[in-house]
């Protein structure tokens, strides 16, 4: 008699730590964001090549985090303008998307990172 009852005991358990660990990662929305691995690729390939010496841009260099991330307000400033706006960034390029935008604003809330903890 008290066999399935132990096994009812077991599937409930799974069933609750499986819809917790995946309910947890679908409503975090501190999502961890890092200068190598998230921000320099967006810097590479949206604000290239103006802003990227190594591809003969001689505007103020963004491939470096030491200048992104001195320069992240004007960066957030900039991308967020209407691209009718003469100082919208990227020059001369659609908008960038709203996840790009968001990721920009997520690594600054989370302090800059340089490479993820
Ligand atoms: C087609 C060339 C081009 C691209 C692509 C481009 N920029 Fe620029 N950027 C410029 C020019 C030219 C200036 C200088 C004129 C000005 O300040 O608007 C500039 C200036 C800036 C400045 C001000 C820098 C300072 O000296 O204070 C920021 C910030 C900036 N860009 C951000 C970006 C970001 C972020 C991207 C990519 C998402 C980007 N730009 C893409 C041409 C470009």
């Amino acid at each position: 008699v008290r066999k399935p009852l132990i096994i009812l005991a077991a599937i409930a358990l799974v069933a609750t730590l499986s819809y917790c660990s995946s309910s947890k990662k679908a409503s975090s929305s501190k999502r961890i964001v890092a200068y190598d691995t998230d921000i320099a690729p967006i810097m590479e390939t949206q604000c290239a090549p103006c802003h990227i010496p190594a591809k003969k841009g001689n505007k103020k260099p963004y491939d470096n985090l030491a200048n992104v991330k001195a320069d992240i307000d004007e960066i957030l400033m900039r991308v967020q303008l209407d691209s009718t706006d003469k100082k919208f960034m990227p020059k001369k390029k659609p908008k960038l998307d709203d996840a790009t935008i968001a990721t920009l604003k997520a690594w600054k809330e989370g302090g800059m990172l340089a490479t993820k903890p």
